[in-house]
């Protein structure tokens, strides 16, 4: 077969739905809301609205989160109708590969390991940070040696916590989802009632006068704040890859993952709106923003309080990413693009070689690497996943083998042209860093399909 025809050859849907048929299916809309909710409501919450309004955005923080939640609303609904037509493991991987062929599922997946791994690893650094405040709080210091990535000029050499919390996550869902639904849905209930909390309490203390000058950086600066706190909504899509787990995923997936986005946008913005309404923007650029706010005004208390949300936060946040991050991981192995092993399920029905495969490398990201400057990396590797699917909703329409008797996008085919242009328009908007750093990861990515997957791919002889 010649290179063009292999890297454009298209997957049998049959294929992929008759393959992903050895997962239980469990799930339901309630738990897919939960697992949604707890990937989306992260570290971004607490901290992204008072940095970006202190440097890009001013108390227009409010609008760049709408803004950001109007694009990820557009790509929900285009996840969502794809989610209903296909039903199958790896999310986005497996609709592009469907849809646009093998090369381009391949590099959707790859935009996707970038999105997952790195918004975990990144992550799990946060929640080591607040472990160790919330241990400071209890009188223990762990020793600076192991509280850091690899910086022997600072003398730190491993962030021992990163590591542990990315390996007690996956000894839990290495045991299955039923028992890591009961704790993330507790979670999330807990994350929620600490948010609405503050939200609560922080409006006794709005001083309406903090939301003006509203756009200090103009329209510009509202703008490019969108860019950066579309953070904050990353890991509704993840609700996706959890397609073949799903009891009628016609109806439940598309509720779980509109659903999962109108709570965090609500929550954002009303978050947003009283932190900004607090203080004054400028104050705002700090690692503990909300924290801080509520110390200034001496509620130390509920600052404590919610230092153990944003925990549970990313407790749950990382639970959900690294389950995603298996079941892509096995999808792509499934077809033959990374080595046979990882696309292997044991006797319980989980893809525990893949879980194995991820945890390694998101531990190692974590507990070594200083991920400052990767942070935006993950923004792009969802917003090219995002162009794809708004795009692939218009050749998903015209395919006849598809029966969608599901959710459809309404205003077809408006709508994800509007999505597919919102993406790019955020793509631009991100640094020029991000920029070369993605290029590199893709150039790898390319390297490592011509070099091995299309060499090994199942889908050649339908044998996935
Ligand atoms: N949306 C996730 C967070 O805010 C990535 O942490």
């Amino acid at each position: 077969m010649s290179v063009w025809k292999q890297m454009t050859q298209k997957a049998a849907v049959q294929d992929y739905l008759q393959a992903d048929q050895r997962f239980e299916k469990t799930m339901t809309a309630k738990d897919l809301m939960a697992l949604g909710i707890g990937a989306v409501i992260g570290t971004g919450i607490f901290i992204l609205p008072g940095t970006v309004a202190a440097t890009v955005s001013g108390p227009g923080v409010i609008l760049s989160f709408l803004l950001a939640a109007v694009v990820c609303a557009t790509a929900a609904m285009c996840y969502a109708e794809f989610a209903s037509a296909l039903p199958v493991a790896g999310s986005a991987y497996s609709y592009g590969n469907i849809i646009f062929g093998q090369f381009i599922g391949w590099v959707i997946g790859w935009a996707l390991i970038l999105e997952y791994m790195l918004a975990v690893a990144t992550v799990s650094v946060g929640f080591s940070a607040y472990f160790h405040s919330f241990l400071q709080g209890f009188g223990v210091q762990l020793p600076k040696a192991i509280s850091g990535a690899w910086n022997p000029s600072q003398h730190t050499y491993i962030n021992v916590v990163a590591i542990l919390v990315v390996l007690v996550i996956s000894l839990m869902l290495s045991r299955g989802m039923q028992t890591s639904m009961k704790i993330n849905d507790w979670m999330v209930l807990i994350k929620i009632a600490i948010i609405v909390l503050f939200v609560v309490v922080g409006c006794f203390y709005v001083k309406p006068k903090n939301w003006s000058p509203f756009l200090p950086f103009g329209t510009n600066g509202m703008l490019a704040g969108a860019s950066t706190v579309f953070f904050a909504y990353l890991g509704f899509d993840a609700v996706s890859s959890s397609a073949p787990e799903v009891k009628n995923p016609q109806r439940n997936l598309p509720i779980g993952i509109i659903g999962t986005l109108i709570v965090a946008t609500i929550l954002y913005m009303a978050v947003s709106t009283v932190l900004t309404g607090m203080l004054p923007y400028s104050k705002l650029n700090l690692a503990d923003p909300v924290s801080y706010a509520l110390q200034y005004f001496h509620l130390n208390k509920i600052a404590g309080i919610i230092a153990i949300g944003a925990m549970a936060g990313m407790f749950t946040m990382m639970i959900t990413m690294i389950y995603s991050s298996s079941r892509l991981v096995y999808a792509i192995g499934r077809d033959g693009l990374l080595p046979n092993f990882l696309g292997q399920v044991n006797n319980k029905h989980l893809p525990n070689h893949s879980l194995t495969v991820v945890t390694i490398i998101i531990a190692l990201m974590g507990g070594l690497i200083d991920l400052n400057q990767l942070a935006e990396l993950v923004n792009i590797g969802t917003l090219i996943a995002f162009s794809f699917v708004s795009l692939g909703v218009i050749f998903l329409r015209k395919r006849d083998d598809i029966v969608n008797d599901g959710f459809k996008v309404p205003l077809y085919p408006v709508l994800p042209i509007i999505s597919l242009l919102l993406c790019i328009g955020l793509m631009l908007k991100l640094q020029r860093i991000t920029w070369i750093a993605s290029l590199i990861w893709f150039a790898i990515g390319a390297a490592i399909y011509f070099a091995y997957g299309m060499h090994h791919s199942h889908m050649k002889n339908h044998k996935i």
